[in-house]
């Protein structure tokens, strides 16, 4: 049986539309989840909405709708969204869902029984967009939150508790033995940073509205929405419903998070998780956030940038790539057009489709449109080149460090170039060496259409086709390390090379401004 992966993205908040800043997080995790495919593993990718809690309630109200009515149509954005950016979700979890709402009492029940959930009376600032309490020390002056620089409020209530505080020394156990369950190690050194501060406990019940899932034993509380959400999780995992489905999927589970959202998922998580009795997640990978002139993209700022309505002027490809290639996993990116287009300009348009372009045309006018077979591997460099970027691909996708797998990927695009810049096989005669130099442009072509699928699957798929291969790059196992098809002389084309229209024409910037 294949490995299992199981790929998460947070569960966003259907205050709004998605943004480019939720956009990036989902693109990033459906990448991984691509990657891990075309090596052969049995993923699992969970995306899905938060929709319980006060933001909601009165973002509903604000709309003169009712919150079930209101979550309905705003699930239906991401959903409608994701299926533009080619986002390849096994599931969709709305924190609505009966399943969920099944789970979540089932899993508190858990802690519960287990003596980690007592009743007691809170008061203290909170954050309506966070969904978040802050002590004093973590306000901004004049009181106003650190994420939403916007007035926080005074709450008192009865409320049950989760009791983190006695958590603090298993949390500390547990990084001690999984250095790397949080990446980057600045995160790490965060959330080891909190616990080591001295944890407090937190109240994981509501009784002032009652949009959310009622307390199984105390059906006047609904759930904190944070303690229902991160649940969500393992509701798709099958917990309590699917124990052999859990067992082979929990251990495997990846959560992609905002920085910002690290204590819930990098402390509350995993101390909820030994209270429930089941094992913390494997793996947390923090990134960090896209910025426009220097902010956070995010509602309450009115910076958004929708993707939708980019990736129809620039191509939804190209945006995958650009978010990709530009941004550095666990760094915050600033998002510029001009960047966009600079990249697309020099690696798609450029390097990419030059590349095919001169290929599949000369191929046409050399050799009768029929593809030659690549030179044995140690009559070219190319094939050198090629299994090097093979190996610093999968070394950089480990380390989660998509950026450079694309960079190395480009390094062998530039090499093919060059090589075709050197021999000019445009000007040579038909026959075995003019074959000789377009067979090895073609595997590697071939070799770039499997590494750059993640990212432009559907641009590599008609790579695949106009350079004479049937089926898709992306099938699963591709990749694979032993039985996959990385290595240089798999080319074996079935049908005619294509010269077709270019995949990227250039693009001015000044293009889609009027
Ligand atoms: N609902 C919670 C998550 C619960 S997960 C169990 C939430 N939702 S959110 O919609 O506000 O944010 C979801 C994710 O989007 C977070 O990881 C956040 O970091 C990310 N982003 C929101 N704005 C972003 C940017 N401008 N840039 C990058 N990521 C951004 O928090």
């Amino acid at each position: 049986m294949p490995d299992s992966f199981f790929q998460t993205t947070p569960i966003y908040y259907v205050n709004d539309r998605p943004h480019l800043g939720t956009a990036y997080s989902t693109v990033m995790a459906d990448a991984f989840a691509r990657w891990h495919r075309s090596i052969g593993e049995e993923v699992f990718f969970l995306t899905g909405t938060d929709e319980h809690g006060l933001k909601i309630v009165r973002v509903a109200e604000e709309r003169d709708k009712s919150p079930k009515e209101w979550v309905d149509e705003a699930s239906a954005w991401f959903g409608e969204a994701w299926r533009v950016l080619e986002i390849t979700n096994d599931d969709f979890l709305r924190t609505t869902d009966e399943r969920h709402i099944a789970t979540v009492q089932r899993f508190m029940q858990a802690i519960y029984d287990n003596g980690y959930i007592y009743l007691g009376e809170y008061a203290g600032w909170y954050c309506v967009s966070c969904e978040a309490y802050y002590s004093d020390a973590e306000l901004l002056d004049g009181q106003l939150c650190p994420v939403h620089e916007r007035a926080v409020e005074w709450l008192v209530e009865e409320n049950y508790f989760f009791a983190l505080s006695r958590f603090s020394d298993q949390l500390l156990d547990w990084y001690g033995a999984n250095p790397g369950v949080v990446f980057p190690e600045t995160r790490r050194n965060e959330a080891l940073g909190i616990i080591k501060q001295g944890l407090e406990d937190i109240s994981v019940t509501r009784t002032s509205f009652d949009w959310g899932i009622p307390v199984p034993w105390d059906s006047r509380h609904v759930v904190y929405v944070w303690y229902d959400a991160l649940i969500n999780y393992v509701t798709a995992a099958g917990y309590g419903v699917d124990d052999e489905r859990f067992s082979r999927l929990w251990p495997t589970v990846h959560h992609l998070v905002g920085k910002d959202i690290l204590r819930f998922h990098a402390v509350w998580w995993p101390a909820m998780c030994m209270a429930a009795g089941i094992d913390p997640p494997s793996q947390i990978v923090a990134h960090g956030w896209l910025l426009t002139g220097g902010e956070k993209m995010s509602k309450s700022r009115a910076n958004q940038i929708d993707p939708v309505v980019l990736a129809g002027d620039v191509g939804v490809e190209p945006l995958r790539y650009h978010l990709l290639r530009d941004v550095i996993l666990g760094n915050d990116g600033d998002f510029t057009y001009e960047g966009l287009i600079a990249r697309y300009n020099t690696d798609l348009a450029n390097n990419l489709g030059n590349l095919l372009q001169r290929v599949t045309t000369v191929v046409n006018s050399k050799c009768g449109g029929v593809g030659p077979l690549p030179s044995d591997a140690s009559a070219t460099s190319l094939a050198q080149i090629a299994d090097e970027v093979v190996s610093d691909v999968r070394a950089a996708w480990e380390r989660f460090a998509p950026h450079e797998a694309f960079e190395a990927t480009w390094r062998l695009v530039h090499e093919a170039n060059f090589a075709l810049e050197q021999a000019e096989p445009w000007k040579m005669e038909p026959g075995p060496a003019v074959e000789a130099v377009l067979g090895d442009a073609l595997e590697v072509l071939r070799i770039v259409a499997i590494l750059a699928s993640p990212a432009l699957p559907e641009t590599c798929t008609e790579i695949f086709f106009r350079i004479g291969l049937e089926g898709r790059p992306d099938a699963p196992g591709r990749a694979h390390l032993g039985a996959g098809e990385l290595g240089w002389g798999h080319y074996r084309p079935s049908g005619p090379v294509i010269k077709g229209s270019p995949l990227f024409p250039r693009r001015r910037l000044d293009e889609s401004d009027s």
